[in-house]
């Protein structure tokens, strides 16, 4: 959720100064680009050193700054921020943003600012409950900032009670949380197929086909990034996430495939099936390996289920389901069937005859159909730029 975001990391003189050090190296962890700016207490407890290095920037203290014989602009700053953390946020700074001061560089900043402002308070216990900064934390919550309560537990004081700042962890978390409740499918559950099924035909060989999973893959990534919370059902594939938040479920048949796309398509608002699933599998599996003893060999080969047919049997109102057509020729008349019979929302068509997509390959070309039969063809281009594409399709159908 925080990668490419600018984030300007506000720290303030508390006890807890330390903790920014550990917050700046998870921002730049999570792939952030992180400004930080110190009032002069807070210099007292670490060193603006420390947190140059760590978030690779400059760290700005005062209007002006004597070393570069620059002037550190508060409304550049503002501007600049896609989300402002203030991590300490001393009882005198929430004071300050509380009331509308403005002198010193992180309170214009503040006031410059027209991002999202999280504020993590750090104070002793009685600081905390006085009413005039219960006052100031209600203004503030009023005026839009997100509070990141502070926990309970031993202070630097030696008082126990709520004032401690919440973990660097649980603050990107939350941050992550919210940022994630404002993405277009916040809210929505999402199901993707990818990859081959293995059908067994003894316990070593088994019958499979090309398909990499990249697609599916792409997919899921991209339903994720737009807030769906996603189960991946994959079929064997050396591909990794990078969204630790996606469910990823490893199958390996299409009996498999299907069990596990029944038990999550209940409640389901999106679901895309990109898996290229065997169409036959073995009648019987040997469980001891076969020998060439005799000159030719044959397999008795029976139907599997057709899943994205049967999750189109099993559809509600509301929920969208869309497939892939990967076809050879009659391209459109054949995905234009599929479709119909399979009662899905759109098909997305690959053919074998565009050069450079669909299988094995990173780039893909498709033609989107919709249920009135009108075709969107889109250029070859990376699968996650395809992915990009589709999800911009199913955002169309639920506006
Ligand atoms: N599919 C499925 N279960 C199967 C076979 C296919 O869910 N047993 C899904 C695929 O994930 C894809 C769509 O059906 O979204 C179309 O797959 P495709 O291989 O193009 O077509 P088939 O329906 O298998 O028909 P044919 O192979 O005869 O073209």
């Amino acid at each position: 959720m925080l990668t490419n975001k600018n984030i300007l990391l506000g720290v303030c003189g508390s006890i807890a100064s330390y903790k920014s050090a550990s917050l700046t190296r998870l921002l730049i962890k999570e792939g952030a680009n992180v400004k930080i700016v110190m009032t002069s207490d807070a210099c007292n407890f670490i060193t603006p050193l420390t947190l140059s290095t760590l978030s690779k920037n400059l760290i700005l203290t005062e209007y002006f700054d004597p070393k570069t014989g620059s002037w550190n602009n508060h409304v550049e700053l503002g501007l600049w921020a896609d989300i402002l953390i203030i991590a300490p946020a001393t009882a005198n700074t929430l004071a300050k943003f509380a009331n509308g001061l403005c002198d010193n560089l992180l309170a214009a900043v503040y006031l410059s600012a027209k991002c999202p402002v999280y504020l993590a308070p750090a104070m002793d216990l009685d600081m905390w409950k006085h009413p005039a900064t219960q006052k100031n934390i209600d203004s503030l919550i009023s005026n839009g900032n997100f509070m990141i309560k502070p926990a309970y537990g031993e202070l630097a004081s030696g008082l126990t009670g709520e004032g401690r700042m919440a973990e660097p962890e649980e603050i990107i978390e939350l941050i992550s949380q919210e940022l994630k409740k404002k993405l277009p499918l916040a809210g929505k559950k999402a199901l993707v197929t990818a990859g081959p099924t293995y059908e067994a035909i003894d316990p070593v060989r088994f019958i499979g086909n090309h398909s990499s999973g990249k697609m599916g893959y792409a997919i899921a990534e991209e339903l994720s990034a737009l807030g769906a919370s996603v189960t991946l059902i994959s079929g064997p594939s050396a591909l990794k996430l990078s969204d630790k938040s996606i469910l990823r479920i490893d199958v390996t048949s299409a009996k498999e495939m299907l069990e596990a796309s029944l038990s999550s398509f209940k409640g389901t608002d999106i679901s895309i099936l990109s898996a290229a699933v065997a169409d036959y599998r073995p009648k019987e599996v040997s469980t001891l390996k076969i020998k060439k003893d005799s000159s030719s060999f044959e397999l008795e080969l029976v139907k599997t289920s057709d899943i994205l047919t049967t999750l189109g049997q099993k559809k509600k109102s509301g929920q969208i389901l869309v497939g892939f057509a990967l076809e050879t020729d009659n391209e459109v008349a054949n995905a234009i069937k599929k479709l119909e019979k399979k009662n899905l929302d759109f098909i997305v068509l690959n053919s074998l005859n565009d050069e450079g997509g669909a299988f094995k390959n990173d780039n893909n070309k498709i033609t989107i159909i919709d249920r009135d039969h009108h075709k969107e063809s889109f250029d070859l281009k990376p699968k996650n730029e395809v992915a990009v594409d589709i999800c911009k399709k199913v955002l169309d159908l639920l506006q």
